[in-house]
């Protein structure tokens, strides 16, 4: 596995945990330090244990010895990160493009050589080019990850599905005797051509993102004509073409995958001369959803925030991970900031060096701490510990206004407790 972040270090632990001997690699020596030492460089939920556990029992092992590790390795799986590129809407696919150089440079048998990293249409082409010089050593495949942050290792045992895309029909039989663990447990098996797995990866995340974007838009709807989101997108998913799940309205949607694949597919359209506009709208109103609810918040306030004091119950983009990455938070909190809010915050990942800079946020290490003395509480990240918070008792009846981003409560229950309650679509 080259590259040990989120694709790479799950992955790879999770492929020596099926039994398989794994190499991780990375160039950079301090987290190779750290894994070696069996600490984390990523906070997953049982990430720790299995690395420790695989590592004990040496399948699995961490190195900067890139040469050593193509040398003993079968199939090279290309898990590196592929950023959005400054000023751009597109990938920097410059770490995979390097790292096919170095396997280049150490590969003198058969390997197969796998792009997890998530890439555009054809990038498995320009790997083939790169590759030229020794073109008969490589079988170059996609086999995209649709891992979540936080549920990373469940993702990872129990896949819906496992896409393969090759142009050479050989392949899929080794791939397939890799992933037969997880297909016993019913994941199943999709071969296709490799450029169609490169866009099955983009095309599902837009999709996810454009169904969430969809129900906030239907959660604006429902706060005008005074119907529950809720009951509309549990009637909504009772229909199995709609399905349940990714129907939660909530803030703006964030992580390191959605905001920047949808970015990335809109250029991928635009390079082919297809102009994929529904994708281009859910980019736009995503991130109009962040004036919006900030503009909510004014209003909660009656437009006055100097010198109130907010206090944020979650700020990462999700629950269970420590990533910020494109949280809505990231522009809510300098907002308010500006304005002259306040702001207390409690995440049980801990404090957020992105908010270190301004005098005015405050980390607390716990919810009764970031709400005390507070005139407006906002959940913003569903993490369990907000989901079951006696308000009442914690604020001894003082007149509190509470705005729950992530509908964890129910609006008449807060109302007989005598809280200004504010939720999403309700
Ligand atoms: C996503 C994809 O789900 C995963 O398959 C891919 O490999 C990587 O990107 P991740 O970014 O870890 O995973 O988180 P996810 O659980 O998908 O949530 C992304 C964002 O959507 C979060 O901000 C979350 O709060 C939001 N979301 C999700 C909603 O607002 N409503 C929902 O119903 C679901």
């Amino acid at each position: 596995m080259i590259g040990t972040g989120y694709v790479g270090l799950v992955s790879g632990t999770c492929f020596a945990d099926i039994g398989n001997q794994v190499i991780c690699v990375d160039k950079d020596s301090n987290k190779i330090e750290k894994l070696n030492s069996g600490i984390s460089p990523i906070y997953e939920p049982g990430l720790d244990e299995l690395i420790k556990k695989n590592y004990i029992s040496k399948r699995l092992t961490f190195t900067t010895d890139i040469q050593m590790a193509i040398k003993l390795s079968d199939i090279i799986f290309i898990c590196v990160g592929t950023p959005t590129k400054k000023g751009s809407l597109n990938v920097d696919l410059s770490f995979v493009y390097k790292c096919t150089k170095e396997i280049l440079k150490y590969t003198k048998k058969k390997k197969i050589l796998v792009t997890k990293s998530t890439v555009p249409i054809g990038t498995g082409d320009e790997i083939e080019k790169i590759l030229k010089k020794k073109k008969r050593l490589f079988t170059v495949i996609s086999n995209p990850e649709f891992l979540r942050e936080g549920e990373a290792i469940r993702d990872f045992r129990f896949p819906d599905r496992i896409v393969i895309g090759s142009n050479e029909n050989k392949v899929f039989s080794v791939m397939k005797k890799l992933y037969l663990p997880l297909m016993n447990k019913g994941a199943k098996f999709f071969m296709t051509s490799r450029r169609g797995a490169e866009l099955i990866k983009y095309a599902s995340n837009a999709f996810l993102a454009t169904k969430i974007t969809f129900i906030n838009e239907i959660a604006n709807l429902c706060e005008k004509s005074n119907i529950d989101v809720k009951d509309v997108a549990i009637g909504m998913g009772l229909d199995e073409r709609i399905g349940s799940r990714f129907l939660r309205a909530g803030p703006a949607y964030g992580g390191s995958c959605f905001p920047k694949d949808t970015k990335a597919i809109t250029v991928t359209g635009d390079i082919f001369k297809t102009n994929l506009s529904i994708i281009k709208s859910v980019i736009k109103s995503n991130e109009k959803r962040k004036i919006f609810l900030t503009n909510r918040v004014k209003k909660i306030l009656s437009n006055k925030i100097k010198n109130k004091r907010i206090a944020f119950l979650g700020v990462t983009f999700k629950p269970n991970t420590d990533d910020m990455r494109e949280s809505s938070t990231l522009f809510m909190v300098p907002f308010l900031v500006k304005y002259g809010a306040k702001i207390t915050y409690y995440d049980p990942s801990g404090e957020k060096e992105e908010f270190s800079k301004y005098k005015s946020v405050l980390f607390c290490n716990n919810i009764r701490e970031a709400c005390q003395n507070t005139d407006l509480v906002i959940i913003h990240t569903d993490w369990e510990e907000f989901k079951a918070i006696d308000f009442k008792k914690m604020f001894k009846n003082k007149k509190i206004k509470i705005f729950d981003m992530r509908n964890l409560y129910s609006p008449s229950s807060m109302k007989k407790q005598g809280i200004l309650y504010y939720s999403i679509g309700r």
